[in-house]
């Protein structure tokens, strides 16, 4: 059964929005949990539009199941990650006037950088995931470069509608399939929600989907406990 990393990033976005001190990405990392959370993940972005500093580090106080830190392959981030040693850390692409993560990390062309965050992680006893296209030529350089996990992109599938979903999943599965053939641990995330989530928690050897939006959009109606109970009962049936 694939275990369930909420992402609270938009707690903070509420929180930057004003300034101030609430909501508390804190707060809603306890409640996740008592809603069942096998995960926390947190993006700590350059530009810190909605996770600061200060979160990463109380957080890993306060988390007592997987804290799993999406960063960027720079310096900076990969410093304060080496300090505070998340459970784990996947490395993601990071561009400026992106609303959110768009595409899967280009391991092929970006292979120095990727390479040395990849060894950073790993000499701090850090898990690293990659977050990758369904594409066989990034899988298997992730491989050779000592990634442990790979994160598959699911935003085309979650986009695609009808026919073109099915197909968007079948890419997902012959890719999860590559993945542990290679020795990895299978990860999924972006774009996916209640209405989306269950054929992808059905791939075979699926370990842990991690969902933000759609949880925190369920939650400002219901409450944090119960949208991630809700979701964990989803991926779990
Ligand atoms: N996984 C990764 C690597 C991401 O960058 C994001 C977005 O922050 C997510 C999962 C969660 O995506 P969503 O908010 O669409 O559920």
């Amino acid at each position: 059964m694939a275990e369930l990393g909420v992402n609270i990033d938009h707690v903070a976005t509420v929180r930057q929005a004003r300034r101030t001190y609430e909501p508390d990405p804190v707060w809603a990392a306890t409640l996740a949990e008592l809603g069942g959370a096998d995960g926390i993940t947190i993006h700590l972005r350059e530009d810190r539009r909605h996770i600061q500093d200060r979160d990463l580090t109380v957080l890993r106080e306060t988390v007592t199941v997987k804290l799993n830190l999406e960063l960027a392959c720079v310096e900076g981030i990969l410093d304060l990650a080496c300090q505070v040693r998340p459970e784990q850390g996947t490395l993601v692409p990071e561009k400026r006037e992106e609303v959110t993560t768009e595409g899967g990390l280009d391991v092929v062309a970006n292979r120095e950088a990727v390479a040395r965050a990849i060894d950073r992680l790993r000499d701090a006893g850090i898990v690293v995931s990659l977050f990758l296209d369904p594409d066989a030529a990034q899988i298997d350089l992730a491989a050779q470069l000592g990634a442990h996990a790979v994160e598959l992109h699911t935003g085309q599938y979650a986009l695609a509608k009808g026919e073109l979903r099915q197909q968007e999943l079948a890419k997902l599965v012959v890719a999860g399939q590559h993945i542990t053939d290679l020795g990895m641990t299978l990860h999924a995330g972006h774009g996916l929600n209640y209405q989306n989530v269950k054929p992808v928690a059905g791939i075979a050897s699926m370990h842990e989907l991690n969902i933000g939006h759609s949880i925190v959009s369920r939650a400002i109606m219901v409450g944090m406990e119960r949208a991630v109970r809700e979701m964990k009962a989803l991926i779990s049936s």
